[in-house]
């Protein structure tokens, strides 16, 4: 964990202009990007996606975590301060590993955030988890909610199939129609009584089909993912690790002020925002134009590792 000290002022925690690194099999990440610049607009961010090489869902574990490897080593080469795994594939497969390859560096993964929002969001104590292929091979939404509440009933489905469909942007066609039915139907079967009242969607990728997935729904149970929740925890963790960017505000109560988190109006300091894919960078820039606006960055081209398709 980096914790920036200035010479002279020991115990005071200077800000960190470093960014905030992400990644993502593809475009799914980019629901986590959203939200953490929305809650954090004095950070700069890096986001790779790995568009070239998706889905992972379908992977074997081995396969999934050497791609995080190649991925975490980027972001850190590039000097990131934090590492969000914007996958909860390779949250699911890979976060502990990471964690023992970059001891220095703080990495937060998708799932904890999102099983704790699930767990609390429930009023029956049945949660549904729609994820890839890997994630609930993982067990590790089910492990996780458990973890919250033991008393939760978890049924996990896997719809790894949604996943191709959202990276090539076939979003209003009758395949993907048939698709997001064939997945939450199962989930709307038997006695209302006994259904679930709360869907985790345990895949970063689903939230971008967020509108066709309510209303094959179309009962009232709550939709959850893990985008918010992960923001709101690196939040916290930037906070309390006295990881800000320069001109941030933001203390904790026991802490309120750090040295260089009121850095003068004049001297702004703006955040600096880069989009890398190892697919179509025309793809993500449709994408990120929709999410983030004109002023998104443009996505650029990386190749990783040996391109393995
Ligand atoms: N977006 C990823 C996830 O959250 C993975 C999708 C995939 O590549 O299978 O699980």
């Amino acid at each position: 964990m980096t914790t920036i000290v200035c010479a002279g002022c020991y115990g005071q925690r200077m800000s960190d202009p470093r960014p905030i690194g992400l990644f993502d099999s593809g475009i799914g990440g980019l629901t986590v990007l959203r939200e953490v610049q929305a809650r954090l607009p004095g950070e700069s961010t890096i986001y790779i996606g790995d568009s070239a090489r998706h889905p992972y869902g379908t992977r074997s574990d081995a396969e999934v975590r050497t791609f995080a490897e190649e991925l975490s080593d980027e972001l850190v080469a590039r000097g990131v301060k934090v590492i969000i795994i914007a996958c909860n594939t390779a949250t699911a497969v890979a976060l502990e590993h990471l964690r023992e390859r970059h001891p220095s560096t703080p990495i937060i993964g998708v799932v904890r955030p999102g099983a704790a929002a699930a767990a609390l969001a429930t009023r029956t104590g049945r949660v549904g988890v729609l994820a890839t292929v890997a994630t609930v091979r993982s067990r590790a939404y089910f492990a996780a909610i458990k973890d919250e509440n033991p008393g939760t009933l978890v049924i996990e489905r896997a719809a790894s199939e949604l996943v191709p469909l959202i990276e090539s942007g076939l979003t209003n066609t009758q395949e993907m129609s048939d698709a997001i039915h064939a997945a939450i139907d199962p989930f709307l079967a038997g006695e209302p009584s006994e259904r679930i009242d709360t869907l985790l969607l345990g895949c970063t990728h689903f939230p971008l089909i967020r509108g066709a997935i309510d209303a094959a729904l179309g009962a009232p149970i709550a939709v959850v993912d893990s985008a918010a929740a992960t923001a709101s925890f690196l939040q916290e963790i930037i906070s309390v690790n006295g990881l800000e960017a320069p001109g941030s505000s933001r203390g904790t109560a026991a802490d309120p002020g750090h040295l260089g988190h009121t850095a003068p109006a004049s001297a702004p300091v703006a955040p600096v925002h880069q989009i890398f894919t190892t697919g179509d960078p025309v793809a993500v820039d449709a994408l990120a134009a929709r999410l983030f606006g004109e002023a998104a960055p443009r996505a650029q081209q990386m190749t990783l590792g040996a391109k393995r398709g």
